[in-house]
């Protein structure tokens, strides 16, 4: 459930008029719910109240300061994949000892950056980086917190850009080597093993993929411990879907459940990393249409957004709602609504019934996820401002970047 409703045919934004939003700050836009993204950040730290977790928001997803700010707030711990993620969850005011660190690149700075800072684990991908990490704690005179992010092999049935969990992804250690490599860990003196972990792909729709990830990582769980390895914590990744169009994926609390009753009597802390199921839902991207256009039997919306401000579109072939702030009475055709970059996989979607003029304001749903985080300056465009609702308040949380900024560091020659 979002906060996004439409109330005398306007669109709303928890109690703010979208189209109001446009107006004051302009388009394209994006506008964040605070109310949908703590609630759905509670019904994951609610699914598993009873046992001991940590909810640790993905901060790819979304990495406003103000959506990180709102988060660390409920007490959320954050899992980043870079130095630069980390630079932003310290800014917004996040704990380091509740922040995991993923990724299969990370550089010394960023790892002596991670260690100064005290960070509650490191989620190794390889035995390289396990050795590197052990060899720059030494010299920092630290323990760093390691837990080994294996690869199941199992298949999310999901993008294939997106499904990291097979044996042919770059992500993670195979599980034919995860003993050796925890054995190593536990030998390495700069080091102290506190976990498992994996992640197998995002946008799953399906509980069972997780269950079969879940199955095996409990056995080689019980396999290290029959060596003498003893892990404290489990971390399952992120990757629970969220509806877009007519999906239907688990909701966290019948997620955790399952997670639960596979668990059993171990006394393993899980550690959830979503990003999507918190932040795809709370977004919206707002966009005006320029332009309707006409090539025989196609119709075009030409819009001020492009795949520049959001290009899961073009990118996964994404399918996200398109829907007016205030609908208009009379016929709908299909429409290609399209943005102005000079590329033909520039759209925001594609046959979509509905009845436009130029002016018409249009918010792309279930942008809040991998949205603003992944848009770009291509075509020398500014990137879009950013809005957070709270109640009948809003907030510019990022303003519309002005074009002297795109060439500031850029240099002539003499
Ligand atoms: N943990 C790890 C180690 C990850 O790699 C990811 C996402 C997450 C957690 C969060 O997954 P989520 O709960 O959001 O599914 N740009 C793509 C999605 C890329 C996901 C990358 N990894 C998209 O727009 O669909």
């Amino acid at each position: 459930m979002d906060h996004f409703l439409y109330q005398d045919n306007a669109l709303f934004a928890e109690d703010v008029r979208v189209s109001e939003l446009a107006r004051k700050y302009g388009t394209p836009l994006y506008v964040y719910s605070r109310a949908t993204l703590e609630r759905h950040w509670h019904a994951f730290d609610r699914a598993v109240a009873a046992h001991p977790h940590l909810v640790c928001y993905a901060v790819k997803a979304n990495s406003n300061l103000a959506v990180l700010n709102v988060l660390a707030r409920l007490g959320s711990g954050f899992d980043i994949v870079s130095g630069g993620e980390l630079a932003r969850v310290i800014q917004a005011g996040g704990s380091p000892d509740k922040i995991v660190f993923s990724g299969v690149g990370k550089t010394v700075a960023e790892m002596e950056q991670a260690l100064e800072l005290g960070i509650y684990c490191f989620n190794v991908e390889s035995a390289a980086e396990l050795e590197l990490l052990n060899e720059v704690a030494g010299r920092l005179g630290k323990l760093a917190p390691v837990s080994l992010r294996v690869n199941p092999d199992v298949d999310a049935g999901t993008h294939p850009y997106i499904s990291t969990g097979l044996k042919e992804n770059k992500f993670g250690i195979g599980m034919d080597e995860a003993e050796t490599v925890f054995a190593r860990a536990q030998q390495l003196p700069h080091l102290q093993v506190k976990g498992v972990d994996c992640h197998i792909g995002s946008q799953l729709t399906e509980l069972q993929p997780f269950l079969d990830a879940m199955d095996r990582m409990l056995a080689l769980v019980d396999r290290l411990a029959s060596r003498g390895i003893s892990v404290e914590h489990f971390d399952v990744g992120g990757g629970l879907g969220v509806p877009y169009d007519a999906e239907t994926p688990p909701q966290p609390d019948v997620y955790a459940a399952a997670l639960l009753a596979r668990l059993g009597d171990r006394k393993l802390k899980l550690i959830f990393e979503p990003g999507r199921a918190i932040a795809a839902n709370a977004g919206l991207f707002v966009t005006q249409v320029l332009y309707l256009k006409d090539n025989g039997d196609k119709h075009f919306a030409i819009v001020d957004g492009a795949m520049n401000d959001l290009i899961r579109p073009a990118l996964y072939s994404a399918w996200q709602n398109i829907i007016p702030l205030e609908p208009r009475v009379g016929m709908t055709r299909a429409f290609d609504i399209v943005g102005p970059v000079c590329e033909t996989g520039d759209f925001l979607g594609k046959d979509r019934q509905l009845n436009l003029e130029a002016g018409d304001l249009l918010a792309v749903r279930s942008s809040g996820a991998y949205g603003f985080v992944m848009s770009s300056n291509y075509n020398t465009r500014p990137r879009a401002a950013e809005v957070m609702v709270d109640g009948d308040q809003d907030y510019l949380v990022r303003e519309r970047e002005k074009l002297a900024q795109l060439w500031q560091g850029e240099r002539l020659l003499p």
